[in-house]
């Protein structure tokens, strides 16, 4: 299994107890959407998923490395393996596309050549060849700003697969985006996994998209996994077990 989450938990300080015992396994190549209402605990798990936020409990694997007792070094190397997409591409806006897409190589880079921007011929070439994958050799000068929203999009995908990942994590990745737009953003996600072999996790409220492009699908409710099956499970099955009667659901 490529990622294993075991009973993860989270309380925030509030004493809202956004992820209870939350246990599920992503095998390589899988496209998995998570699904569920607003404040289920998705992006919660995502956070925690991509080491942006502790859990309090549980344990999470990558590639067999366990992330709680893995030394710094190894969880540095683990979780340069996970790449995040964002509801709002969380782009450098001023800057071009291809320094958007080099930025991904800041972390694992020396101060002064970090400083300087210093990225060396290879990464200039990579970053590139991404900009040509996802559709935008042409914009690699441009600054974001002048980008539509799916463009945006497309470079925060060169970005995240700069760092060759293992895992794509896409929270809410075509929410700001028109249905049309936003479906091209899936197929393009769903043609680099074939290609690649990338596994990825997509969380979503649009379950109609999620079974058209996932091969599988999990369901998070008050911070509970309420469903785990495939994409192609009958609608009402999953809605019902996920959204139920009434209104908490319809978000
Ligand atoms: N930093 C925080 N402090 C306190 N509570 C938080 C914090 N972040 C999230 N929460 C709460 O945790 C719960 C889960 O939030 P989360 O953002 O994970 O939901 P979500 O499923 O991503 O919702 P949405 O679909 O609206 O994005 C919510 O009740 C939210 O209010
Ligand atoms: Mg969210």
């Amino acid at each position: 299994m490529l990622l294993e989450v075991d009973h993860i938990s989270k309380t925030f300080d509030n004493g809202t107890r956004a992820l209870r015992e939350v246990s599920f396994s992503v095998a390589e190549g899988e496209f998995v959407s998570v699904i569920g209402p607003s404040g289920a605990g998705k992006t919660t798990l995502f956070r925690i998923l991509n080491g942006s936020a502790p859990s309090d409990s549980g344990a999470i694997r990558v590639g067999g490395v366990a992330l709680e007792t893995a030394s710094a070094r190894a969880r540095r190397a683990v979780q340069k393996t996970i790449g995040t997409i964002y509801q709002d591409f969380a782009l450098v806006e001023n800057s071009s596309c291809r320094q958007n897409v080099l930025n991904a190589c800041l972390p694992e880079m020396g101060l002064l050549a970090s400083l300087f921007g210093l990225f060396g011929k290879e990464r200039q070439k990579e970053a590139e060849r991404l900009l040509g994958e996802v559709g935008l050799a042409e914009k690699a000068e441009e600054p974001v700003k002048n980008l539509s929203g799916g463009q945006k999009q497309r470079v925060a995908i060169a970005r995240a697969l700069m760092r060759r990942p293992a895992l794509l994590l896409a929270d809410e990745p075509v929410a700001s985006l028109d249905p049309v737009t936003g479906r091209q953003i899936l197929e393009l996600l769903r043609e680099i996994r074939r290609e690649t072999g990338l596994t990825i996790l997509m969380n979503s409220h649009n379950l109609s998209l999620s079974r058209a492009f996932s091969t599988r699908l999990i369901g998070l409710r008050r911070g509970e996994v309420v469903f785990d099956g495939r994409a192609d499970t009958p609608e009402e099955e999953v809605l019902a077990a996920v959204y139920g009667e009434g209104e908490e659901g319809k978000a």
